[in-house]
């Protein structure tokens, strides 16, 4: 694990909108620091991709192990191809449909970005978002730039400007605020070196959408803790609140006697006895419950929730992902 970094900002947190805020984001950028801003996924700890130096200030400010590579984000098809050596039709297929959006395509990486992007790997993540800060923020650069989700290593990823303060405040110069996050859980991750495309994270973009353009499309196998990943993402503990979260219905029996530090998060309003406060109710369709999940496992843990239960999704393609981040967010605590 790289040692997490000292406090050594006053963070500014700027809005999106405040005219000259995407240069001043442009131009720290440009000298190497970290800039915290808006996709349509959540938001992202950004810096030059190209820059060695820049992108170790990532994996200090998030403590974030070294082995875990990051994703580049670009503005054009044109600037992917310059940080990949191969274009497959795939690729080119996947942005027409996808891009810009919450899709990171893995490819062979080009010599143009330094090995501790890719934690050392052959391989890069490329993806093209749609938010229109980041969008502007690239114009400004045109550099890629690196960006995981502007979180501190495992935890919850932040969906508001918020989430990220409360985070890293302190261990970086500024944050953009462009509201709350729309997409709500990270991009779909699908790798094309192999022989057949295969899907390393599940997103908003489902499978049976990239199966729709491609044909054949893999999942990667169940994730364990156990022997080499092929994303090291994937390792089972992640993106977890710090309440103990439990995946399963709230027993009728146990409902008069709910203890006093248990939050619900379901899809059906809050039976009677339950104290509302301590019940949310999310919307019961894989894209709002998406867009709402994280910013409430946010204030339940601000509440001081010391168990988070969630009501069972329903086992189709549509909510793989949420019933991923749900399963890997209950693991290991
Ligand atoms: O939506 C998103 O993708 C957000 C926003 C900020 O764009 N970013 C994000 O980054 O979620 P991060 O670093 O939190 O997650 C990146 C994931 C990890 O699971 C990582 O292991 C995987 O992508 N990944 C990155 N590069 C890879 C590569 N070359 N091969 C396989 N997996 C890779
Ligand atoms: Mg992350």
């Amino acid at each position: 694990m790289t040692e997490l970094s000292k406090p050594s900002f006053s963070t500014e947190i700027q809005p999106a909108d405040t005219p000259g805020a995407l240069g001043q984001a442009a131009e720290l950028l440009s000298q190497g620091q970290l800039v915290a801003l808006p996709t349509e996924t959540v938001y992202g700890l950004a810096a030059d991709a190209r820059s060695h130096e820049a992108v170790s200030r990532i994996f200090e400010a998030k403590g974030r192990p070294a082995g875990n590579p990051l994703i580049i984000h670009v503005d054009s098809v044109g600037m992917a191809r310059d940080c990949v050596v191969t274009w497959p039709s795939a690729a080119a297929q996947l942005a027409k449909a996808f891009w810009p959006g919450p899709l990171s395509l893995v490819l062979p990486k080009a010599d143009l970005i330094p090995d501790i992007v890719t934690a050392g790997g052959v391989t890069v993540a490329v993806r093209c978002p749609v938010h229109p800060v980041m969008r502007g923020v690239l114009a400004k650069c045109s550099f890629p730039l690196a960006a995981p989700s502007a979180n501190r290593s495992t935890c919850l990823s932040p969906t508001r400007a918020e989430h990220v303060v409360d985070q890293l405040g302190g261990r970086i110069p500024l944050v953009l605020d462009g509201g709350a996050c729309a997409v709500g859980i990270e991009s779909t991750v699908l790798d094309l070196t192999g022989v057949t495309p295969t899907l390393l994270r599940p997103g908003s973009i489902s499978l049976g959408q990239l199966q729709a353009i491609l044909g054949a499309v893999e999942s990667a196998r169940p994730v364990t803790d156990a022997g080499p990943v092929k994303s090291p993402g994937q390792l089972a503990r992640h993106y977890s609140p710090r309440a103990k979260l439990e995946l399963g219905d709230v027993p009728a029996a146990a409902i008069g006697e709910a203890s006093e530090g248990t939050h619900v998060i379901a899809r059906e309003p809050a039976p009677p006895a339950w104290p509302s406060e301590r019940w949310h109710q999310l919307p019961d369709n894989p894209e709002g419950f998406a867009r709402e999940l994280y910013d409430t496992m946010h204030r339940c843990d601000q509440h001081g929730a010391e168990i988070i239960r969630v009501q069972p999704l329903p086992d189709t393609d549509e909510w793989a992902a949420l019933r991923d981040r749900l399963t890997r967010a209950s693991t290991g605590k």
